[in-house]
């Protein structure tokens, strides 16, 4: 998208996870095109002052609220707060998400339900919580886009809940992509490799605590993603240049998931 679109002025935008690594580029994303963005996350510490930081990087409105995407009636009000101060909402962006990492053989059960919960779970009920929104206000390009995973395409050892949680997340996206098509909003699903966040930093390097579990390393594009890599094709999948798109994953990983590499 030209950096000049005007395409999501005054647009209204939910992001969920919104406090940190894509989520956080995301918000800032919609921004920097004047958006009206609604910041969502269970972590508010790290929502302080951020309504002012996309106020400054752009933003038309913008506001910050706590959102637990295990609980539906707190979706439910957090989606209607947000309408109510943004004028509607045109696009929910999901990238609340967790990973719990070990062999299959070891994980806690409340381990396994948890990464369930908030990866697959979760997008379900906000996507309820927020189509009354979508479909209600002015006919224009509306949508749910939500992060699933190379895992969903790839699956890895020692991260088995979170692989399987992602290609329910993405069988989810394309079962309501299909329900919603005739009403006009896409849902789509955006599959990362390694990107640069608190959620894999702490696999980064030499560390003890990996259970088995390794990142993707360097892309065939010789090196990892960084949250606007994924941020912009998050832009992408609610814009119009996307508007006959609904129901996919779509990989953007530098060609990690598109071949083995040379041995
Ligand atoms: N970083 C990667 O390498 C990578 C790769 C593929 C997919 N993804 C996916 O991208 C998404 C964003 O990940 P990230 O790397 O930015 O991680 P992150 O940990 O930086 O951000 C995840 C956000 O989700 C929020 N969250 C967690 N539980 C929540 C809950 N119950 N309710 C609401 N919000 C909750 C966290 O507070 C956090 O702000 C996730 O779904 C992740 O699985 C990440």
């Amino acid at each position: 998208m030209p950096e000049n679109s005007n395409e999501f002025q005054g647009r209204p935008i939910a992001v969920l996870g919104a406090a940190s690594g894509i989520g956080r580029a995301t918000a800032l994303g919609f921004a920097a095109h004047g958006a009206k963005v609604a910041a969502l996350d269970v972590n508010t510490s790290q929502l302080e002052g951020f309504a002012e930081e996309l106020k400054t990087a752009g933003a038309e409105n913008a506001f910050c609220a706590a959102a637990d995407v295990r609980d539906s009636s707190m979706l439910n009000a957090v989606l209607n707060q947000t309408a109510a101060e943004l004028g509607g909402l045109d696009h929910l962006v999901f990238t609340s998400g967790i990973l719990r990492v070990g062999a299959l053989a070891d994980m806690a059960e409340d381990e396994f339900d948890d990464v369930f919960a908030v990866n697959m779970r979760g997008f379900w009920i906000a996507a309820r919580a927020a189509l009354p929104h979508l479909q209600s206000g002015p006919e224009r390009r509306k949508s749910i886009t939500a992060l699933s995973s190379a895992a969903a395409i790839r699956p890895k050892a020692s991260s088995g809940a979170y692989a399987a949680s992602k290609i329910a997340l993405s069988h989810l996206v394309r079962v309501l992509a299909v329900e919603l098509a005739s009403s006009g909003i896409t849902v789509n699903a955006i599959a990362p490799a390694t990107v640069d966040t608190p959620m894999t930093q702490p696999f980064m390097g030499e560390t003890s605590a990996n259970h088995g579990y390794r990142l993707s390393g360097t892309s065939p594009m010789g090196r990892i993603a960084q949250p606007e890599d994924i941020a912009k094709a998050c832009l992408f999948l609610s814009g119009d240049a996307s508007s006959y798109i609904t129901g996919i994953t779509m990989p953007v990983d530098g060609g990690s998931t598109a071949a083995m590499p040379r041995t």
